[in-house]
């Protein structure tokens, strides 16, 4: 068998190690708590899931969706205008996703030609860089650096890399760091894009989940910015949809009709229930989110407080469902670290490295066990771990 040099670029690498060694402690009984990867478990609200066991039980639909339905377009352009005060044309400038992650690691194929650059941030969520790569592009990282409050410095991108790059993903409320941008940056960044001829896409996974009480913002709320990228957008952490895979590409017109030419090549679209479902989401009372956002917060106090007085000190997150915490001293790498971290304290974290080289000295841990898992966490890590 011959296979394709595309995926000697991909490897399970760091995850692979520590799975390993999770499955051992498991395997001798011992309890592991697994902060590593970022899968929400606060379900949706009941309505929702209600809307969708019901549509599950009508046999007509059943059928390919082929595509998006009109109301489910018209309920994402809606929410937009709801929600950031951004007029979305339901017909033009918006399709849906099975997840951002499918856009994410699908929409390069429409942009980039072999060898061409993507400009991505580092540390970064990883399929940012791995869709590019999938598409065969080259990467330049971007860092988001903690003296620079993890926020991209547009002005250091050498200008005949800035030249050369087609595309560049931007992030914030951001995973891994956790940072949010101010309204300058996206001027800034707007500015830029235009004048270097690349399209921005801006993942806005996060913007429901900012806990000091102001509101997230979209990209597309900034003068130009439906002239030089798009949006994409989730369900996945704001209403509890993680595993029923929606999400949403939304701005430049010209960006959008690719993406939906490609989809229409490749995927039969959303099972019906699932778009009926996302509809009665979006259409939601927000109180929903805030129970999320409380939710979020609650675990936060009971994390980082519990790890302060272990000795650890941690700031707590402005926003996301993540807490980005240096390696104390003397504890090595991030990798070395996080293996201390599970082999002593049987709590699995992601070490920094593995969101790119900007990430090594740091770990990032989910949010996604209850308060109490939390307090149990911070216990575990207090009486094993000497800092
Ligand atoms: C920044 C970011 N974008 C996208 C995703 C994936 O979202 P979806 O479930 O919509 O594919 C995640 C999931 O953790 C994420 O952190």
């Amino acid at each position: 068998m011959k296979f394709a040099k595309r995926m000697e670029n991909f490897g399970e690498g760091v995850f692979a190690r520590l799975a390993a060694i999770k499955q051992e402690k498991i395997l001798s009984g011992v309890e592991v708590i697994d902060l590593s990867i970022g899968a929400p478990n606060i379900p949706p609200p009941a309505h929702v899931m209600k809307v969708l066991a019901e549509e599950a039980l009508k046999p007509e639909n059943y059928v390919y969706a082929v595509t998006d339905t009109r109301e489910l377009l018209k309920a994402a352009s809606d929410w937009y205008h709801r929600r950031y005060g951004v007029e979305i044309d339901p017909v033009s400038e918006v399709c849906s996703l099975y997840g951002s992650q499918e856009g994410l690691s699908h929409i390069a194929l429409t942009l980039i030609d072999d060898g061409d650059l993507t400009l991505v941030p580092d540390p970064c969520y990883p399929i940012f860089a791995d869709g590019a790569k999938l598409a065969g592009s080259k990467i330049f990282f971007m860092p988001q650096l903690k003296e620079h409050d993890y926020i991209i410095q547009l002005d250091k991108i050498p200008k005949d890399i800035a030249a050369r790059a087609k595309f560049m993903v931007v992030s914030y409320p951001n995973n891994p760091t956790t940072a949010v941008a101010p309204a300058d940056f996206y001027e800034r960044l707007i500015h830029f894009a235009k004048r270097n001829d690349i399209v921005v896409l801006h993942d806005n996974a996060y913007s429901e989940l900012i806990f000091d009480g102001s509101r997230g913002s979209s990209f597309l709320s900034f003068d130009g910015a439906k002239d030089v990228g798009v949006e994409f957008n989730s369900l996945s952490k704001t209403y509890g949809f993680a595993g029923a895979r929606v999400g949403f590409c939304l701005g430049n017109r010209e960006v959008v009709k690719r993406v939906k030419l490609l989809k229409s090549n490749v995927d039969y679209g959303l099972f019906l229930p699932i778009q009926k479902a996302a509809i009665a989401a979006l259409r939601s009372p927000q109180e929903v989110i805030d129970k999320t956002r409380a939710a979020y917060i609650e675990r936060i106090d009971a994390l980082i407080d519990g790890l302060n007085a272990a000795g650890w000190q941690v700031d707590k997150p402005k926003a996301t469902m993540f807490v980005w915490a240096l390696v104390p001293e003397n504890f090595g790498t991030s990798e070395e670290f996080v293996k201390t971290l599970l082999e002593k304290s049987n709590v699995l974290m992601t070490p920094g490295s593995a969101f790119g080289p900007s990430g090594e000295g740091f770990v990032r841990m989910a949010l996604v066990q209850t308060a109490d898992t939390m307090k149990k966490v911070a216990a575990q890590i207090k009486s094993t771990i000497q800092f």
